[in-house]
């Protein structure tokens, strides 16, 4: 689903690169490649840490290790592979972590025109390369679909004892009312070229 879209963003900077342009294709598609693997890393990690701490103490057990495993998972993969790994959203729940710049916001909204348009958000992604006063920038978001287990702590009706727990750690939730398909936020990824 995603190759046509990476192939064809390849094409447009194959295009603004003229003559180097096969060789810009195949940079691009690498580290599609690899911000791809990063991203399974994360999230089946985390969907195991997130399962254990469900079946172990319950959802209000488990906000606490979503607040903690969550930023280590991302900081260790981060150490590890030289990229800059996260998790963003149009509605976060840790505001002062997950807010998403202009260009992810941007990314965000595409996606949720994409959705409208009845593309499915598995596997839903987007990459471009970026100019920064830092010099060029090789960014990869992909959609996070929201799915039954999430529902747990983003979805309607949160029972009152987590409502509590979530608002005591996040004063100013606006993850909630989810249902299951929509797009609940994305990974975003970036390595300086
Ligand atoms: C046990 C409760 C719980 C469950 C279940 C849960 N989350 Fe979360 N989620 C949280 C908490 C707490 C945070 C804030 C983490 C932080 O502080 O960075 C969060 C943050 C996020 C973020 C980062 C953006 C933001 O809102 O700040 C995404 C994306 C996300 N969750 C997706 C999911 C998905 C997808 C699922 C299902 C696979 C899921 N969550 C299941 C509690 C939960």
């Amino acid at each position: 689903m995603n190759k046509p879209l990476l192939a064809g963003s390849a094409l447009a900077l194959a295009a603004a690169v003229g003559t180097t342009s096969m060789v810009a294709m195949a940079t691009t598609q690498e580290d599609a490649d690899q911000a791809q693997q990063l991203i399974k890393e994360f999230a089946t990690t985390l969907q195991g840490e997130l399962k254990g701490a469900l079946k172990e103490g319950g959802p209000v057990n488990a906000v606490s290790v979503c607040e903690e495993k969550a930023p280590a998972i991302a900081t260790n993969l981060s150490e590890q592979s030289g990229w800059d790994v996260g998790r963003t959203s149009l509605k976060t729940r840790n505001a002062a972590r997950n807010t998403p710049d202009e260009w992810e916001r941007n990314v965000l909204e595409q996606f949720e025109s994409r959705k409208a348009n009845g593309e499915s958000p598995k596997g839903m992604s987007y990459a471009s390369v970026v100019d920064t006063d830092d010099g060029k920038v090789y960014r990869y978001m992909q959609a996070i679909p929201t799915q039954q287990v999430c529902l747990a702590c983003h979805g309607k009706d949160l029972p009152p004892d987590l409502v509590e727990a979530i608002d005591k750690a996040y004063p100013e939730d606006e993850a909630r009312g989810y249902s299951v398909g929509d797009i609940r936020g994305a990974f975003t990824l970036s390595k300086p070229l």
